[in-house]
């Protein structure tokens, strides 16, 4: 980052003693910081109103003709004052500032407009000096003793042998994006994926590969092969049980008629001792009592199965600490997790089952099953051993789960009995981040089923949009790789672009659209920037060897240029802002909006012209404009593309 020498110094020249830093700002790191801290100040001086007060009260403007920032008089919790007129006095009282303009009053409000000249000065030097971690801060994730704090992130999270569905897709997308917007913010994270892989489906899986399993295939695409064997084996299962009911039906009739049985109840026995089910059973029974034949082909198929889902999620530069699965939770763990619940009178016996009965404290959250009558735990039950251990594992100061919104009561569930369990210290740092549907994610051969079907399907689409522009076509060095970044950013784009709660429509001509709010959108006006560079060295050689921190920004008066930069000076207050709301579309909103100043300002301000000075002063500009894209596209976990 910038020093605060050099800061004092461009301040300095700008007529200011030194740089205005209220406590827990970062003026080297968020030009917004500075600005703040010095209305801050000023405002202080002429109200006597304390800092601590006015500071928080210093907000955005929702339109940019109120200003850069602005102050809700209100706020300031004046008694017996007539806030407009108070409003109005302080404007006029505020003294002159080579920071920010004379004050402008809406009602009761104050708004600061930023004078164009500081922004140019100051704002162009600390993007530079801070290059890729512009707009991220460590010291937030710093606890007081100055170790980092920790979060364990639960996303993604499929079901082996399963198909990962729309809901598996937003939550890798999500989780991938919270991941980095935690360690934007200093945190250590813990990217934890929690399989589906244990209950008695795996027993029927194993059998079932036994009949239909190939070694070969199973090497090849486990989770293909592995879909396709659980599909056709759970078919039998299926038709077995339902033979079997149609049988018994029949043997109740038959006897009334006083017909032999005999025959049909062979067949019943046969059916219930050597079906599928019955096997399955037995399977998973050896599964669970650790026979060493029964866990190491279960242990293959899943060992096989991360090994793919690695391959993919690396698509999405998405990488994961931890595979873990509701197989991994210890039994020790569930049984302290019932006996606490027995010692804190959290659950109740209901016909041999175990359930905790939840509706003494929320309608809604209705009864939840902890043990079924045979001993077995559920889903439930897990999860809360889960969590003991990850509190045991990692001592996190916060626990994230990113899944479905249909599974809002199963959280609740969960947060709420660890609660009345005296577990406070985990459900107090437990939150679930939830989200809408995906409606209409079909591949063009069918339902869509897995993560790569998807991916690939929208890469090709992309790249039938990239051959519809033969002249650029050609161009491309890489159309294949190129196609497939571009339709991953699609995807993730569009998954993104609205609140996590909204449910949107698969569309893959609208996000494959180079046209509107979408990813290619995105990567192209990256890449746009880029091809600038490439030019501009092109024509200049010696622009390459630039040092652009040091650039005389003087050059940079044009109103296009003024606008970009304000944009530019936003992105670390962006960042917070998002820390705040924890949606992706935070900063994808101001990611189009900085592109659409940028493309504004291609024709005003061309880097070609006649004035050397003029020149470096502009591609200064956009190669600050092409870090905060880029930064801002990685911590979505997109992957910025340099030519399309
Ligand atoms: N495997 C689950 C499913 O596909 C999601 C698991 C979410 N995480 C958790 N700790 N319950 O529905």
């Amino acid at each position: 980052a910038i020093s605060m020498e050099e800061l004092t110094k461009t301040l300095k020249g700008l007529g200011l003693e030194s740089v205005p830093q209220e406590p827990n700002t970062y003026p080297e790191l968020n030009p917004f910081d500075i600005y703040r801290s010095h209305i801050t100040e000023l405002l202080a001086e002429v109200s006597g109103v304390d800092k601590k007060i006015i500071y928080p009260t210093l907000a955005w403007t929702a339109k940019p003709e109120n200003g850069d920032l602005q102050l809700a008089v209100p706020a300031l919790r004046l008694k017996g004052k007539d806030l407009k007129a108070y409003a109005q006095e302080l404007a006029e009282k505020f003294p002159e500032s080579p920071l920010v303009k004379k004050p402008v009053v809406t009602g009761t409000f104050v708004g600061f407009f930023f004078k164009p000249e500081s922004l140019i000065s100051i704002v162009l030097p600390l993007i530079f000096k801070a290059g890729k971690s512009y707009g991220f801060n460590n010291s937030f994730g710093l606890k007081e003793d100055g170790s980092k704090k920790k979060m364990v992130i639960d996303f993604s999270s499929p079901n082996i042998a399963k198909p990962f569905h729309a809901g598996h897709l937003r939550s890798t997308i999500i989780g991938g994006f919270l991941s980095n917007l935690y360690e934007g913010m200093g945190w250590e994270v813990v990217r934890l994926n929690y399989l589906g892989d244990w209950g008695k489906q795996y027993g029927v899986l194993a059998i079932g590969f036994d009949y239909f399993g190939s070694e070969e295939e199973l090497v090849k695409n486990p989770i293909g092969h592995l879909y396709d064997i659980y599909v056709k084996v759970s078919n039998i299962q299926k038709d077995e049980a339902d033979k079997a009911k149609a049988l018994k039906a029949e043997v109740t009739k038959d006897k009334e008629e006083g017909k032999d049985t005999s025959a049909k109840e062979a067949e019943i026995t046969k059916i219930e001792t050597e079906g599928i089910d019955e096997k399955a059973r037995q399977y998973f029974k050896g599964m669970v009592d650790g026979e060493p034949k029964a866990i190491g082909i279960w242990k293959r198929f899943r060992e096989l199965s991360i090994e793919k889902y690695k391959q993919t999620y690396a698509r999405l530069n998405i990488h994961y600490d931890v595979y873990s699965g509701e197989s991994q939770v210890k039994d020790e763990s569930m049984d302290l997790g019932v006996k606490v619940m027995w010692e804190k009178k959290v659950c109740e016996d209901s016909e041999g089952a175990v359930i905790v009965d939840l509706t003494k404290h929320s309608k809604k959250l209705g009864k939840a099953v902890i043990q079924k009558k045979d001993g077995t735990s559920l889903y439930l039950t897990r999860d809360v051993g889960a969590a003991y251990e990850r509190m045991q594992t990692y001592h996190p100061d916060k626990l994230m789960y990113v899944v479905a919104s249909q599974q809002d009561l199963h959280l609740a569930q969960l947060f709420k009995i660890e609660e009345l369990m005296g577990w406070k210290d985990i459900s107090s740092i437990s939150q679930h981040i939830n989200f809408g549907m995906v409606l209409g994610m079909s591949t063009r051969k069918g339902t869509a089923k897995f993560l790569d079907d998807i991916l690939r399907d929208v890469g090709e689409k992309m790249h039938e949009v990239m051959r519809g522009n033969q002249a650029k076509y050609e161009q491309v060095e890489d159309p294949e790789k190129t196609s497939d970044t571009l339709g991953i950013s699609a995807v993730m784009v569009q998954d993104m672009k609205g609140k996590r709660i909204n449910n949107y429509n698969f569309d893959m001509d609208r996000m494959t659209s180079f046209e509107g709010d979408t990813g290619p959108y995105l990567q192209y006006a990256h890449a746009r920037l880029c091809s600038i560079y490439r030019k501009a060295i092109d024509a200049d050689p010696s622009l390459e060897q630039a040092d652009f921190a040091t650039v005389d920004f003087s050059e940079l008066q044009e109103p296009h240029a003024v606008d970009l930069i304000r944009q530019l000076a936003s992105w670390p207050d962006t960042f917070l802002n998002t820390f705040k709301t924890q949606e992706p579309t935070t900063v994808l909103t101001y990611l189009f909006k900085m592109s659409h100043a940028v493309s504004a300002s291609y024709d005003h301000l061309q880097v070609v012209s006649s004035d050397k000075k003029v020149n470096k002063a502009r591609l200064a500009l956009y190669v600050a404009a092409r870090q905060v894209l880029n930064n801002g596209m990685r911590m979505l976990g997109l992957s910025p593309v340099e030519r399309m």
